[in-house]
């Protein structure tokens, strides 16, 4: 039977790798949408990850006719900050009008925005998860939604060159390692984004 294709609404390169480890662990082809560069993004500004997904996943969906495609809101959840940065992850620095240093990437900026709220925050209290919502659309109808999420907790220096976005500040204690010291197939058993894929494989299959 030819494999089930969904096409991935998104051009984030950290989440592209992540939705290619998920193609090789359980058989299901993602491919990127078709022109997606040519698309002017969506807006997000839903206040939830599953509305943020919801509405690109319609959006995108109506770009392409006939096809599923997978659209993905995640972020980061900081106790300390009242659940902050969460939906504005990705736009973190620039809302806290965060310093920009010359050469400096959005994730560095982001993380070095992130250590500086945390400043006089001790470890016991830098609990923060990860939360990935997935949303499959066709034709502008959701058919499917999914939700994973992963526990851990910020450093105050960031540890290791994987990953992406927070992933060398985010600390899992049962592997004493940071999401940027793992392997991608490690990230995708106890990622969010693995979270949610096998759930929505799940429902899919
Ligand atoms: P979105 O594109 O609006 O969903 O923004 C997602 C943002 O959340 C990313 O740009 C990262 O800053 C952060 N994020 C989401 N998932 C991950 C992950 O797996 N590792 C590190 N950062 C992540």
């Amino acid at each position: 039977m030819k494999p089930m294709t969904l096409y991935a609404a998104t051009s984030n390169a950290g989440k592209l790798r992540d939705f290619a480890t998920a193609t090789a662990a359980h058989g299901i082809e993602i491919a990127t949408l078709p022109n997606l560069a040519q698309i002017p993004a969506p807006p997000e500004d839903e206040p939830t990850f599953e509305g943020n997904a919801r509405t690109k996943a319609i959006y995108y969906s109506e770009q392409a006719p006939g096809l599923l495609v997978l659209a993905d809101d995640s972020g980061l959840e900081v106790d300390a900050l009242e659940g902050a940065p969460g939906v504005r992850s990705a736009r973190y620095a620039d809302d806290e009008l965060y310093p920009q240093t010359p050469g400096s990437t959005t994730d560095e900026r982001n993380n070095a925005c992130l250590l500086h709220a945390l400043t006089d925050v001790p470890d016991a209290c830098r609990a923060a998860r990860y939360r990935c919502v997935l949303a499959v659309a066709r034709d502008g109808m959701v058919t499917h939604t999914a939700e994973g999420t992963v526990e851990g907790h910020i450093l105050t220096a960031p540890r290791g060159t994987g990953g992406f976005g927070y992933d060398p500040l985010f600390f899992i204690p049962e592997r004493n390692q940071t999401m940027a010291e793992i392997s991608l197939e490690a990230k995708h058993e106890l990622s969010h984004r693995g979270r949610a894929f096998r759930a929505l494989l799940a429902q899919l299959s």
